[in-house]
């Protein structure tokens, strides 16, 4: 069976470990300060707080800026993991979605006219694609997510360095994938002194619900700063094969959604004119575990209604991106993916 997703764990990982385990530091020390200090690095900002994970870091955020933004009503794309919504939730914050287009992207006009009624707004980069509203002057905070697209560029920069803060995680099929975790990043030190204050009851300076033991341990830190060492080998090798899987469609309606060739190359998104249910169970049949890019859109879990999200769910598939794919895998899958184009 051809997974959806298969992260390489080589011996750089067991080593890391055992380095680690041996070290007696597993728990939070210099591996994740390490860690904070490449993100920064990377995305081109001041500090960075490493979390447990993700969805902490979007949670953490949102309790540290809730004075600083009046109010506590945020913008969510309508397509995009849910994980993102719970964390809203867990902030206390009030979502709000915002619907996609045939790309897969905000609607720009209707996001900018929500958007006056924002106290911030969560922009999150779409499985490996850039968000060109990333860029945009929002009137209100932004919180960039490059979870899904670590390593991709928009406008000659790399992403996570547009927002007022940038979130990612380290879950283990992300693009910065180790095992779990999640890290902050901003140019306010400030902001990034009271998110190591509330990732440690210890050193808590307020008295809020979401306190507590959020830090990253070492071990998954340690992990983490081994895949970004072969994070720009791997998504080189990702962008060649997604180049080679063009080859696979014929110009019909069966095609990779456009602009999937900007960003890091995480998914494969190929749109199937509304027939993601059934191709899903055809690819089954072949071995081939393909899903869609997001279990249930936010706006349906919100019971709300968002024409481009419900048109994207019946749409969008996602095919397995297998960085170490051999040369029977790729003929499997080209075979599969055939028999659903004709
Ligand atoms: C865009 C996005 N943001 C946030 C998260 C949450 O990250 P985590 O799984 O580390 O909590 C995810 C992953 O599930 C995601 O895809």
């Amino acid at each position: 069976m051809i997974p959806h997703s298969r992260p390489l764990f080589g011996k750089a990982f067991s080593d890391a470990l055992i380095r680690i385990v041996e070290s007696g530091h597993v728990a939070m020390d210099g591996e994740t300060v390490l860690l904070e200090q490449e993100v920064a690095r990377r995305i081109q900002k001041k500090c960075a707080v490493a979390v447990d994970s993700g969805s902490s870091a979007i949670t953490l955020a949102l309790r540290v800026l809730d004075r600083k933004a009046g109010g506590k009503r945020v913008g969510i794309p309508a397509y995009t993991c849910s994980s993102v919504l719970y964390a809203v939730l867990a902030a206390g914050w009030e979502p709000v979605c915002m619907d996609c287009g045939e790309d897969l992207r905000l609607l720009r006009d209707e996001a900018l006219k929500q958007a006056v009624s924002f106290d911030a707004v969560i922009i999150v980069h779409p499985f490996g694609m850039v968000e060109p509203m990333a860029a945009e002057a929002w009137p209100c905070l932004m919180i960039e997510d490059i979870a899904q697209a670590s390593g991709a560029i928009l406008n000659g920069k790399p992403v996570g360095c547009f927002g007022d803060v940038a979130v990612t995680s380290f879950y283990a099929t992300k693009p910065w994938g180790g095992a779990y975790g999640g890290i902050l990043a901003s140019d306010d030190q400030r902001f990034c002194e009271r998110i190591q204050a509330m990732r440690d009851p210890d050193g808590a300076v307020q008295l809020d619900g979401y306190v507590g033991h959020h830090q990253l341990s070492d071990l998954h830190a340690g992990m983490a700063n081994v895949r970004l060492k072969a994070a720009d080998d791997e998504l080189n090798a990702r962008e060649a094969l997604s180049y080679k899987m063009d080859a696979w469609f014929d110009g019909g309606e069966i095609a990779p959604v456009s602009g999937i060739h900007q960003g890091n190359h995480y998914r494969y998104i190929v749109r199937t004119a509304g027939a993601a249910g059934s191709f899903l169970n055809q690819l089954r049949e072949y071995n081939v575990t393909a899903a869609r890019p997001v279990t249930m859109p936010i706006s349906r879990l919100l019971g709300t209604y968002a024409p481009g999200a419900e048109r994207a769910w019946l749409d969008m598939l996602s095919l397995p991106m297998l960085v170490d794919i051999s040369e029977p895998e790729f003929k499997q899958l080209k075979e599969a993916v055939k028999s659903c184009i004709n």
